[in-house]
């Protein structure tokens, strides 16, 4: 095939290429958190992110969400450097941070406010999103009165309010209860089947990201570099997917591959 992507092989979606990251707090030591991450990640493809903590997956997101500056390496989104956030960028955070004073509702409807809609269809497109999410009810609360699911859903629908092409989510089930969660990764599933969505999803949950993406990214313990690429491409529609032995034996190759940069990262945190 002849390089450089012709027709049959379009600009990756995220191009991410030698990119290093370090933190200079203003006091204290710099921390040098990622080294050489290259990746790419194609229009509509669904990757996940694994890796021990504080191995740099958050900063990662940042980057890629264009709420850090890029100072080493490059970072390509549809072939245009990422020089700061744009709308055709959804960042759910950790922490999922809402406006505090703002409720359910309006919290949404801040998404959807730099699109230039008229009210009524604001209000519309608010309330499919709250009923997306299973916020019915709740639209008039305030963050302080939800749980911690309910305020990652709310998180999510502000994430989807102006339809970005890419989704970058940090381990956006990580305080749902079971049930919930299940729900909200088929309801996932099915936006990014339905849309023409990119994801990039960071999780600790190993079964979790081989049953959500295509491919499974690992990255090593601090500094985060690419420890390996896994294809996890399974029928999803199967009901009795998670217990086959195929999936099974995948999510336990990538455990074995995450559990030993945890166990790095231990001992390099180790006093
Ligand atoms: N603002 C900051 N200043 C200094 N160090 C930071 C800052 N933010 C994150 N770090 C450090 O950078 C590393 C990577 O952090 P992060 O991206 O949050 O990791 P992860 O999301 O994988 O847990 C961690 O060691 C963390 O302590
Ligand atoms: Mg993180």
């Amino acid at each position: 095939m002849a390089g450089g992507g012709g027709a049959s092989e379009p600009a990756p979606q995220i191009a991410i290429a030698g990119v290093t990251h370090i933190y200079r707090p203003p006091r204290g030591r710099e921390v040098l958190a990622l080294d050489g991450i290259s990746l790419e990640v194609r229009h509509r493809e669904f990757v996940a992110l694994l890796g021990p903590s504080g191995c740099g997956k958050s900063t990662l997101l940042y980057l890629i969400g264009g709420f850090l500056p890029i100072e080493r390496g490059t970072i390509a989104v549809a072939g245009k450097p990422v020089t700061g956030p744009g709308r055709d960028r959804g960042i759910t955070f950790q922490n999922f941070a809402l406006f505090p004073w703002k409720t359910v509702r309006a919290n949404i409807l801040y998404g959807l406010e730099k699109l230039g809609l008229p009210p009524a269809e604001r209000t519309t497109r608010a309330q499919a999103l709250i009923d997306l999410v299973g916020l019915q009810g709740f639209e008039d609360s305030y963050p302080a009165q939800l749980s911690g699911g309910m305020k990652q859903r709310t998180a999510i629908a502000r994430m989807l309010a102006h339809e970005p092409d890419i989704l970058l989510m940090d381990e956006p089930f990580g305080a749902l209860d079971a049930q919930t969660r299940s729900l909200m990764q088929a309801e996932l599933l099915d936006i990014w089947r339905r849309t023409p969505k990119t994801v990039v999803f960071v999780t600790h949950d190993v079964q979790e990201a081989v049953y959500l993406a295509e491919r499974v990214v690992v990255l090593s313990a601090r500094p985060g570099r690419v420890k390996a690429v896994v294809e996890t491409r399974f029928d999803r529609a199967d009901p009795g997917l998670l217990k086959s032995p195929a999936f099974v034996d995948k999510v336990d190759e990538i455990w074995h591959l995450v559990r030993a940069e945890a166990i790095a990262a231990q001992r390099a945190s180790a006093p």
